[in-house]
């Protein structure tokens, strides 16, 4: 009788070795490491869940004219905008984002817009959450007719693959990835293993049926993505809601986009009744702004390809630690010590003995270098106790220098503030270094 294979797999990595060992030899995990039976590692070809659907070569000009015309809009203006021109056939989407920050509410928004307005089958698999918790919120969203959404209450792959379902439907929505399984792999849902089993197994579904998947994917305590580096590669494109949960702003942003751009930004707000849309984000950001304050000033900022708004409030106030604060939200601290640093360099601002605080309105995280001079401008009128111009706006990146350097799109920005109506834009056009900045110009 021949005799059978051993296999052990580690739980962490997925490795397989001839041996077991204490510490897994590829991931250096300890304790992870657990004989797996033989059936893992079959071939998944051939297996009864394939749906072979004969492929022909094609010219790239076929390729392309079939595939301009097969771009399907999602009828959410914002998620179209991030994914360029709508879902392509086949194309497979992972969603990230932190716990609680609105995946599920937005592709439940999703589902419910291409099963109602464009009239499309759409499968929602739901392994995280009951089907009945999607049921309710489903109902909650909409009143009109859902027969063309179908919930799926299972987290198994085969179930999901089984009947020919992908090729049934429009648009398939898993979530999550990190909570299905697979009959194949034999470790627990989540591991990197699992999940790049059965990411495999149904991406090569949705390339061989030509539906559109989008997959919900979790984030690590460390923000990036749970799961194999693998599966940001395997998928096509990896979206990012992001945004803080004490605030209702949300940010769509394509990470990888294998169908279009990677800088578009779809703006989000959650309401009780899920994610609206933000049309005017700059009248958005500015929401409830007290005009005329000390330690306030309006910094003109792109997201994506599209100019922003945003206000930057300073506080300066004395110190009585030996080591005075430096507080930021909304911005790197890192930037902020830099920027008090410059200041008392080249404007002599005394910040040696105030702590500086420093907060960016409704919740937005600043990480572009255009965004230096507000920041600044905000600590100078805080610290002079002198409110800027209600009528100014500024964009420039602060250089160790005191100088003013350029940024990107800046004639979109110096467009985009001459409509919203702004008479003073300070910024490196106009302004080579930060002693050129006159304040007392208040109109
Ligand atoms: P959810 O989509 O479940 O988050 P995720 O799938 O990313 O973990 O969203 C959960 C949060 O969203 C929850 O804290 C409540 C809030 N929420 C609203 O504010 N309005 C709504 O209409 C819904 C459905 C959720
Ligand atoms: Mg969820």
């Amino acid at each position: 009788m021949a005799k059978q294979k051993n296999i052990f797999m580690c739980s962490s990595c997925g490795n397989d070795f001839p041996k077991w060992s204490g510490q897994c030899p590829a991931c250096k995990e300890w304790n992870s490491v657990s004989q797996v039976s033989g059936s893992y590692l079959k071939p998944l070809t051939g297996s009864k869940n394939s749906l072979r659907i004969k492929v022909k070569p094609q010219t790239p000009k076929k390729t392309l004219q079939s595939a301009q015309t097969s771009y399907q809009t999602t009828s959410i203006s914002e998620i179209d905008r991030v994914l360029g021109q709508g879902l392509t056939p086949g194309g497979v989407y992972l969603l990230t984002g932190q716990p609680g920050i609105g995946k599920s509410t937005l592709l439940t928004q999703l589902a419910i817009k291409i099963s109602q307005t464009i009239s499309n089958q759409v499968l929602y698999v739901c392994s995280e959450e009951n089907s009945t918790q999607v049921a309710t919120r489903i109902n909650r969203f909409t009143k009109k007719d859902t027969n063309n959404l179908n919930l799926l209450n299972t987290s198994n792959v085969e179930s999901i693959l089984d009947q020919n379902a992908l090729s049934r439907y429009n648009l398939v929505i898993i979530d999550s990835i990190q909570s299905i399984q697979t009959d194949l792999n034999p470790t627990s849902p989540g591991s990197p293993s699992q999940i790049k089993d059965s990411a495999n197994l149904i991406i090569r579904m949705a390339k061989e049926t030509q539906t559109p998947v989008i997959l919900i994917g979790h984030v690590t305590k460390s923000g990036s993505i749970a799961g194999p580096k693998l599966l940001e590669h395997m998928v096509d494109s990896v979206l990012e809601l992001s945004g803080d949960r004490q605030h209702n702003l949300r940010l769509l942003r394509s990470v990888k986009n294998r169908f279009g751009p990677t800088d578009e930004t779809g703006i989000f707000q959650m309401t009780g009744k899920g994610l609206e849309e933000v049309k005017d984000p700059s009248k958005f950001m500015l929401e409830g702004r007290v005009e005329n304050a000390p330690g306030s000033s309006l910094c003109l900022i792109m997201e994506g390809t599209r100019p922003l708004t945003v206000e930057i409030q300073a506080l300066v106030v004395p110190s009585n630690l030996a080591i005075p604060r430096r507080v930021a939200k909304g911005i790197n601290i890192n930037r902020l010590q830099l920027i008090c640093a410059v200041l008392t360099k080249h404007l002599k601002l005394p910040l040696g003995n105030k702590d500086v605080f420093v907060n960016v309105t409704a919740g937005y995280n600043l990480t572009e270098p255009g965004a230096d001079l507000g920041i600044a401008l905000a600590i100078i009128s805080s610290s002079k106790n002198k409110p800027l111009p209600n009528n100014a706006i500024a964009f420039g990146e602060l250089g160790l220098l005191g100088e003013i350097r350029s940024v990107n799109f800046q004639d979109k920005r110096i467009k985009e503030a001459k409509t919203l109506g702004y008479k003073i834009t300070i910024s490196p056009e106009n302004t080579k270094h930060l002693k050129q900045i006159d304040l007392s110009s208040r109109t």
